[in-house]
């Protein structure tokens, strides 16, 4: 086989094929991998069939895994979410705002891996947003504004007892565990540096950004509000679409996903790994 790359008509986005993600990849494919992953934010693999165990030793290549709150991980394999909306189910798709996934720890992951399993006719396709690029767009006002800023990430807007997952947790097959711990804030830059790019991005997102640091609430809300406006333009997100055993592999450092809905009476099944990251570096 030949790995081979294409680039999607986005600015978000490689296609790689003529690798097999079951096999143990030499440290030359894996830096490869790893500078297109974060390059292009967004790595698909397509046609890789892998059962838990090749999924859960191709993921440690690129990095230890991260640590899952608040959701349960698979018994016979720890470090896989297993993420299914049967077809019977009403409640809101799993991560359907925007996000970035785990932003109030205090590393939060650098990768998110999903594998599909089993893909909807219609609808539950998961979108990006770009943050390293609309970071670069910024007007130079708001640049200088957001400079040397600190942001508040809480998960207790989806996971506090009385979080919006909490209150649909009956409809839903994924169980979540609602905690006090989740009312909880971590402080983060709100633009950091990518460790290996040294690109700036807007690390910030509506589901976990919760205020600003030395800013009324009104204030920050006003300043998050204008920044999420920009963020989410559509010359900066990327639509995926699935296919049966697709893996993709996105930076959580450059990239906000949301998972769409739009396909209630079919079944969604996603297997999902992350990887720990590092404390974001400010500029
Ligand atoms: C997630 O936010 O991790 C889920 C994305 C998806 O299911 O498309």
């Amino acid at each position: 086989m030949e790995f081979k790359t294409s680039k999607s008509s986005s600015n978000i986005g490689v296609v790689i094929t003529g690798v097999d993600l079951s096999e143990p990849l030499n440290n030359d494919v894996i830096n490869e991998i790893h500078n297109l992953w974060v390059n292009n934010y967004v790595a698909i693999f397509p046609n890789q069939k892998l059962d838990h165990n090749s999924y859960a030793d191709f993921a440690k290549q690129f990095g230890s895994y991260g640590s899952e709150p608040y959701i349960g991980t698979m018994k016979s394999q720890p470090h896989i979410v297993e993420l299914r909306r049967k077809a019977n189910e009403t409640s809101s798709p799993f991560g359907g705002t925007w996000h970035s996934d785990w932003s109030f720890q205090e590393s939060p992951p650098s990768a998110t891996m999903l594998h599909s399993k089993i893909v909807p006719p219609v609808g539950g396709d998961t979108l990006f947003a770009n943050t390293a690029l609309a970071y670069d767009e910024l007007s130079l006002e708001l640049k200088e504004k957001v400079k040397g800023l600190n942001a508040f990430h809480s998960a207790k807007l989806p996971y506090a007892k009385d979080g919006f997952y909490a209150l649909e947790n009956e409809k839903r097959t994924l169980k979540i565990k609602p905690s006090n711990k989740a009312n909880e804030a971590y402080l983060h830059p709100l633009v950091r540096v990518h460790k290996d790019t040294k690109r700036k991005s807007l690390f910030i997102n509506p589901v976990y950004t919760i205020g600003v640091e030395g800013m009324s609430e009104v204030d920050a809300f006003n300043l998050l509000s204008e920044l999420f406006e920009h963020m989410l333009q559509d010359k900066y997100i990327y639509r995926h679409s699935w296919k049966p055993n697709m893996l993709i592999m996105w930076d959580n450092r450059s990239v906000m996903h949301m998972a769409e809905g739009g396909y209630d009476g079919h079944e969604r099944l996603m297997h999902r790994i992350t990887l720990a990251g590092e404390t974001p570096l400010k500029i």
